[in-house]
């Protein structure tokens, strides 16, 4: 009872807040309130507990509450919450923190520069891409080629590099010298081409575009080795990563890849770039870097990028006033430890073998058109015929009904349109696993039900489908 009164007033006091990615119109529902979390369940203000399926937007990989966390917060707190690190100033946690992405990163990426979040991530890496090159004297190197589709951030530089029309139009023109190239997106291939037969043409796309922007004049390649959920995470093919790494090494060009949503075990490898043994000059991490316990993010550069820069005596001429904060990297490197001491990177792996058994299952439902992930990253995409890839019309609405009936029965499921996507915390139990994906299965056959009463709104040929 107190609890629904507290949650009106907050609804009531809510119009004073600008709430991230604010959509203009009224949502057709009050929102929740999320009260506690607890593991991997989160509460609202009505009492009411939600199995988290994509664990607090991709950031709680161990779950809420965590003692070990907290614990190290509090204690660093009590020594010391913030003081600004620089050349003159060591912060021990920073440092520590520093050393340890550095144990833990892939290749020679050693050197970190610690930020806020994501998007601050992807605008030092790009920054430090052109540094990098500025400090070797080839101050012409400004470029940076992205893909359509990927996400980036949300600041002016990471908008540059992001490829979604709708995300970037409101805020043009953005920043000069990015240019896009096709997304590695076999599901979805720009072109309608097989990947059996297609010999990579989404890596000649994005070698052509570099082609024509001038290979001198471009400082990095930004590319998320795994495309986020916003895409529904469809690997790379065969060959892509490693075609990339080579051409850009070919061009002195710089690759950077996002590791926001699938760094820190997500894949069943520490790094995801590390499916592909194909390592970058510059990787991002945020989200899951502190499980979500306080807002940190970093550039993981080279020694070899660190040390240009540093000999040219140009610096990096870059700051955020909390980068680096005390506290926030105490939750990082606790957050790590736990990954580590638990082979959580190793249960990711276990998970997503169960998960791929488990949602495969899921095609003996017609509108399944497909099923793709690797460890904790998982996407199932609903379409309207799955031998022509046909989209559900109209779009989103099926994709919206297994939402809310996963929501009504407990359990928050996340969904892109017609695409559901699953980012599972790492600490997730099989028999949780069990829960949700029974959940999923019981979801999905709902929605095949409501389709076939409602029968005028979505429409899917089930011969072709069923093939
Ligand atoms: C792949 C990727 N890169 C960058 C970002 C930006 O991170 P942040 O929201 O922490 O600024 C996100 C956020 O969703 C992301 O998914």
């Amino acid at each position: 009872m107190n609890a629904s009164i507290e949650s009106k007033d907050l609804i009531a006091e809510s119009r004073h807040l600008w709430q991230s990615y604010f959509q203009g119109e009224q949502p057709d529902k009050p929102p929740m309130t999320i009260t506690h979390g607890d593991g991997l369940y989160i509460y609202d203000a009505a009492g009411n507990e939600y199995l988290d399926t994509f664990a607090s937007l991709l950031t709680t990989l161990c779950g809420h509450g965590r003692a070990e966390v907290i614990d190290a917060v509090n204690e660093q707190m009590r020594k010391l919450a913030y003081f600004p690190g620089g050349q003159d100033v060591l912060i021990e946690p920073a440092v520590r923190l520093a050393a340890k992405l550095a144990e833990i990163a892939p290749g020679r990426l050693s050197v970190s520069f610690l930020v806020n979040d994501g998007s601050e991530a992807n605008e030092a890496a790009i920054k430090l891409a052109r540094s990098f090159h500025w400090a070797k004297g080839e101050k012409n190197r400004y470029k940076v080629i992205f893909r359509r589709g990927s996400y980036h951030g949300a600041t002016l530089g990471a908008l540059s590099a992001t490829g979604l029309a709708g995300t970037r139009e409101p805020y043009e023109p953005l920043l000069p010298g990015f240019s896009h190239a096709m997304p590695a997106n076999c599901y979805h291939c720009e072109l309608g081409l097989d990947p059996e037969t297609c010999a990579l043409a989404c890596f000649k796309n994005l070698a052509s575009v570099l082609e024509w922007e001038g290979p001198k004049s471009v400082a990095a390649v930004i590319m998320d080795p795994i495309p986020g959920s916003n895409t529904g995470f469809p690997l790379p093919p065969d060959g892509y990563l490693q075609g990339v790494r080579d051409l850009c090494d070919r061009h002195g060009v710089l690759l950077i890849f996002d590791e926001i949503q699938t760094g820190f075990g997500r894949t069943g490898r520490m790094f995801a770039c590390e499916n592909w043994g194909v390592t970058p000059d510059i990787m991002t991490v945020a989200k899951g870097f502190s499980g979500g316990y306080l807002p940190i993010g970093a550039a993981i550069a080279t020694e070899q990028i660190a040390e240009a820069i540093r000999k040219a005596g140009t610096g990096f001429r870059h700051i955020h006033t909390f980068a680096g904060h005390a506290a926030a990297c105490a939750a990082a490197l606790a957050h790590i430890r736990i990954i580590q001491n638990e082979n959580l990177v190793q249960r990711a792996a276990e998970l997503g073998d169960y998960f791929r058994k488990r949602l495969e299952e899921l095609y003996r439902y017609p509108l399944v058109g497909n099923v793709r992930g690797l460890g904790t990253l998982w996407a199932v995409e609903l379409v309207a015929n799955r031998g022509t890839r046909e989209p559900l019309n109209p779009p989103g609405k099926v994709g919206s009904f297994v939402a809310d009936f996963c929501r009504k029965a407990g359990m928050i499921l996340r969904n892109n349109g017609d695409v559901l996507v699953l980012a599972p915390a790492l600490v997730m139990t099989f028999a949780q696993a069990d829960r949700m994906l029974n959940l999923l299965h019981d979801a999905i056959g709902a929605a095949m039900s409501h389709c076939e009463q409602e029968n005028d709104v979505f429409q899917w040929n089930h011969e072709l489908s069923v093939t």
